[in-house]
């Protein structure tokens, strides 16, 4: 396969382009990411298979740039990986709109130009595209308005991708990861009772790991997902279905007669 994966430097996609290097099959990647040095690193470590993009997704030309790329390195494209994102926060009401319009920028608008760029090549393929959106997209976030409605607007954007690109034989999926340890989130899970306190809400006990996601994301890209467009894998150890407060055996309250 011919895959593009953004956000490749680092965390998810870095995991991905990883797994899809050691996987059989002679697969070609463009890596793009704004850190080049981290960017640089990954595909010397894959070899010729791998080439590198620099760029940066907030601006309005990213999509061509990076297919571009793509196009010169693989001459065709099989599937997106669209996964970089940014996470910030604050309550809502101390929000700027150059916040607001970064954080869209890239967590939402880059994947809809990044897919325009690439669909009349994945027409001509009949390839994938999988976007990370996140488990916030679904679960408002304390502190994370911008992020949690980006992430939900991807959603939508992908399920509507999958509708009008069906008939073009383009599969358009998300994958969600919850708590997942990575670079964005190091820092807060390095401490051992944030990290307890989190594990504790996920059944599965323990946070996700990168590869976790790129497990569902290389799915989603491969054969074995041929019938399946428009939907989201969570994969968050089973955390959005135990949000309810625990309460031990019961609510307190009595039960009805
Ligand atoms: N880690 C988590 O707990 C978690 C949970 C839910 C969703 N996600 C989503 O997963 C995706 C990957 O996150 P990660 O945890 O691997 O984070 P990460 O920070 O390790 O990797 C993100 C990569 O995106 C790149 N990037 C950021 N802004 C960019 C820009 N403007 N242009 C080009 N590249 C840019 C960064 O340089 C970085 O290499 C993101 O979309 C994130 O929102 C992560």
């Amino acid at each position: 396969m011919r895959i593009i994966i953004t956000g490749a430097a680092s965390g998810i996609g870095r995991a991905v382009a990883e797994m899809l290097a050691a996987e059989p099959g002679a697969h070609q990647m463009l890596l793009t990411d704004r850190d080049g040095e981290g960017l640089a690193q990954v595909a010397g470590a894959i070899g010729p298979a791998a080439a590198t993009c620099v760029a940066d997704l907030s601006s309005a030309d990213c999509g061509d740039v990076i297919v571009a790329a793509a196009l010169a390195h693989m001459g065709g494209v099989d599937g997106v990986v669209s996964n970089a994102g940014i996470i910030a926060g604050a309550p809502l009401v101390d929000q700027t709109v150059d916040l607001f319009d970064r954080i869209y920028a890239i967590n939402t608008r880059a994947t809809w130009l990044l897919a325009k760029a690439a669909h009349p090549h994945l027409a001509a393929s009949r390839g994938a595209f999988v976007a990370t959106a996140s488990m916030s997209a679904t679960q408002p976030t304390p502190g994370l308005g911008f992020y949690s409605s980006s992430k939900a607007a991807l959603l939508m954007l992908i399920r509507q991708l999958a509708l009008e690109w069906g008939p073009d034989g383009i599969r358009c999926n998300t994958v969600s990861p919850g708590p997942t340890y990575t670079p964005m989130t190091k820092a807060g899970y390095d401490d051992a009772d944030r990290r307890a306190q989190r594990e504790a809400m996920i059944p599965l006990g323990k946070l996700g790991m990168a590869e976790d996601v790129a497990d569902a994301i290389l799915f989603l890209l491969s054969p074995r997902a041929g019938h399946i467009t428009g939907i989201d894998i969570l994969v968050d150890g089973g955390m959005s279905n135990n949000l309810m407060p625990a309460t031990g055996s019961g609510t307190g309250q009595k039960a009805s007669k």
